[in-house]
C-alpha cells in the first residue's frame, strides 16, 4: 500500500523551508500537486508517485539516507567548520541536505562512520542509556598487558564522575608500539585515548572498525563511502 504523507511535512524534509515557511508557501499557492496548484498543507501525497513543484522547481522525494564512510584523518566530525574540512564535504552526492554525522571521531581517528537524515536513528545509537558497543583498532606506544586488559574491563577513572563502563581489550602485539582492538559501550570525549592516558599509556593511530551491528567495509577506500544496504538498516534499527 502507498505510504501517504502530508504535504507540508514532505516539503520541509526536502529542505523547501522550515514546516511554518513552507505552509505559508502552500496558502499563497507557491506549490503545484501533479501540476493543479494546491492550498492545504495538511493534504496526503503519495512520495514515491506524485510530482510536486515548489516556486516552479521541481521537488524529488529522498527518503531517509544512511551513509557509511571510511573517515580518513584531518577532517572534523561535523556539518559545517569555519577552519576544517567536514566529513559532510567528503560527501558530494547527497539527495539530502540534513545530512549529519552519527557521533564524533577526533579529527585524526580513522575508520566508520554512519551520516544520516535519520535522527530517529542516531538517537537510538548514540543515547548513554542504550550501550551501544563500538570496536576500535589502535596503536599504542608503550607494552600493553593483561593487567591494562583487567584494568579496562573492571573500569577506569578518566576524570568523569563514574567510571567508564566494563571495555574489553584485545592485545594483538605487545610491543614497544603495542596494536589493540578496544570495545567500548559509550562515546565518551576522547574515550580511548583518555582510557590509556589513566594506565600510562598513548594512542599513536585510532580506527573505528564497528559500531552495533555496522562493520567498516574495508573495500571501502579511506575518504570512499557508500549507501548502506537494506540489511544493514535493517539490522541497526533493530537492535
Ligand atoms: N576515542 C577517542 O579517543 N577518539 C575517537 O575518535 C573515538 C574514540
Amino acid at each position: 500500500m502507498a505510504k501517504l504523507m502530508r504535504l507540508d511535512k514532505l516539503l520541509s524534509e526536502m529542505s523547501v523551508g522550515t514546516r511554518s515557511e513552507v505552509k505559508q508557501m502552500i496558502k499563497k499557492g507557491r506549490i503545484t500537486v501533479d501540476g493543479v496548484v494546491v492550498k492545504k498543507p495538511e493534504m496526503k501525497v503519495d512520495p514515491d508517485h506524485v510530482e510536486i513543484t515548489a516556486e516552479g522547481r521541481s521537488i524529488s522525494y529522498a527518503k531517509e539516507e544512511y551513509i557509511m564512510l571510511h573517515k580518513p584523518a584531518g577532517v572534523v566530525s561535523a556539518t559545517k567548520d569555519a577552519k576544517d574540512k567536514t566529513v559532510l564535504d567528503l560527501i558530494t552526492d547527497s539527495k539530502r541536505k540534513d545530512l549529519f554525522p552519527v557521533g564524533r571521531l577526533d579529527k585524526d581517528t580513522e575508520g566508520l562512520l554512519l551520516l544520516t537524515s535519520d535522527g530517529e536513528l542516531a538517537h537510538q545509537l548514540l543515547s548513554p542509556k542504550k550501550h551501544v558497543d563500538k570496536t576500535y583498532y589502535a596503536k599504542i606506544r608503550g607494552i600493553v598487558d593483561e593487567e591494562d586488559v583487567k584494568k579496562f574491563a573492571e573500569g577506569l577513572d578518566i576524570g568523569e564522575e563514574s567510571l567508564t563502563l566494563p571495555a574489553k581489550l584485545v592485545i594483538l602485539d605487545s610491543n614497544e608500539e603495542s596494536k589493540i582492538e578496544v570495545t567500548i559501550q559509550e562515546g565518551k570525549f576522547h574515550q580511548i585515548k583518555r582510557m590509556f592516558h589513566a594506565v600510562g599509556k598513548e594512542v599513536v593511530y585510532l580506527k573505528r572498525l564497528s559500531m552495533g551491528s555496522l562493520v567498516l567495509d574495508e573495500t571501502l577506500e579511506i575518504g570512499a563511502y557508500r549507501p548502506l544496504s537494506e540489511e544493514e538498516i535493517r539490522n541497526l534499527k533493530n537492535r
